[in-house]
């Protein structure tokens, strides 16, 4: 089964990235052909500054190979280095309707942000199926907010198969397990770069993460029957950052009513702080050689390219263009 995700390298990653799509990540590299992908043709979208797109991709990269993606297990590749991504698009936006893209919520919340809203934004999911149907991957892992996206990346697909014969497979997602985590001061939202005080970054020093966590909203109103959405969402990060018997000791509390908030985010922050301080290391040591990096990234492409270009090879004769002969 060949697995195929993306991220955008929209600058420094918190640990609501961590959770829902690169932890999973890191644990399918065992188990499958996985091939990740560091989206910048998606980041141009947002990004119209050569140099910081440049910077913004040489961090996604220390991010993941420090979280630990190891191209020795899976491939690791940035999107403009296989140009196959767009020729795909093009080819799938004739498969696209108008109205399916319509209907993203994504596009609509971006949309509005922006007073000059560019075509990318609106054809962003024609680019983002490219990149699964691209290698015929079959299981795509992402978090919730991208549900949609595959959605219609599955509709392009049938659509293609309807009118040109089966060719591409209908990627299903994968959620992680805990696949949303929230803002810290403000639970009701999810835990995101564009609220101020939400976030945990994972470059965050010990210090930060301990106050973050000690800050974090917890009860909004007396104690009900259900647990709030502020102490549900530490709850959430206890199973991604700390041992099952710590999860199973404060559920304990919680249940017999005896939790004591402070006591769970101290044990929180020292968790998270302890896992984050590892990943920090190894950034460190591994931005100490960027050609190293540059090299695993370009083996990586070179692989995947291969790859791609046999897709296109088989969906140009299917479409009716030629094989290329101009290079
Ligand atoms: P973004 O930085 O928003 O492009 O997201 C990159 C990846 O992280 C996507 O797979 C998202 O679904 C995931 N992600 C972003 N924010 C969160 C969050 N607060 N909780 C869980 N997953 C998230
Ligand atoms: N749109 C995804 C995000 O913002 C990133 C992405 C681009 C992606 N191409 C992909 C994810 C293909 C999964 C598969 O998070």
């Amino acid at each position: 089964m060949r697995i195929f995700s993306g991220i955008q390298p929209t600058g420094a990653i918190h640990i609501g990235n961590y959770a829902g799509a690169i932890q999973n990540w890191v644990r399918l590299q065992d188990e499958h052909e996985c091939i990740f992908c560091i989206c910048d043709y998606h980041a141009l979208t947002t990004v119209n500054d050569g140099e910081r797109l440049r910077r913004q991709v040489a961090d996604a990269a220390l991010d993941l190979l420090a979280c630990g993606l190891d191209v020795h297990k899976c491939r690791l590749f940035v999107q403009s280095q296989v140009p196959e991504h767009t020729e795909l698009a093009w080819i799938l936006s004739c498969c696209a309707s108008i109205g399916e893209l319509n209907r993203m919520t994504q596009f609509k919340e971006k949309s509005e942000r922006s007073e000059f809203v560019n075509a990318g934004l609106f054809t962003y999911p024609i680019l983002m199926a490219a990149d699964i149907l691209l290698y015929k991957a079959e299981l795509v892992p992402v978090g919730e907010d991208q549900l949609q996206h595959l959605e219609v990346a599955r509709v392009f697909a049938r659509h293609f198969n309807n009118v040109f014969g089966q060719t591409f497979p209908e990627p299903q997602s994968r959620l992680t397990a805990a696949t949303r985590v929230m803002a810290l001061n403000d639970p009701s939202k999810k835990m995101s770069k564009s609220i101020p005080g939400s976030t945990i970054m994972l470059t965050d020093s010990d210090e930060v993460i301990r106050r973050q966590i000690k800050k974090a909203v917890t009860d909004v109103g007396g104690a009900g029957e259900t647990m709030s959405p502020g102490v549900a969402n530490l709850f959430n990060l206890l199973k991604i950052f700390s041992t099952p018997e710590t999860v199973a000791f404060f559920e304990e509390q919680y249940k017999e009513g005896a939790l004591r908030y402070g006591d769970l985010k101290k044990t929180l922050g020292d968790d998270i702080a302890a896992k984050l301080s590892v990943i920090r290391e190894r950034r460190q040591e591994l931005a100490k050689d960027p050609g190293l990096v540059e090299d695993m990234l370009v083996d990586s492409a070179k692989q995947v390219r291969c790859l791609a270009r046999q897709t296109l090879d088989e969906v140009r004769e299917k479409v009716g263009y030629s094989p290329l002969k101009s290079c």
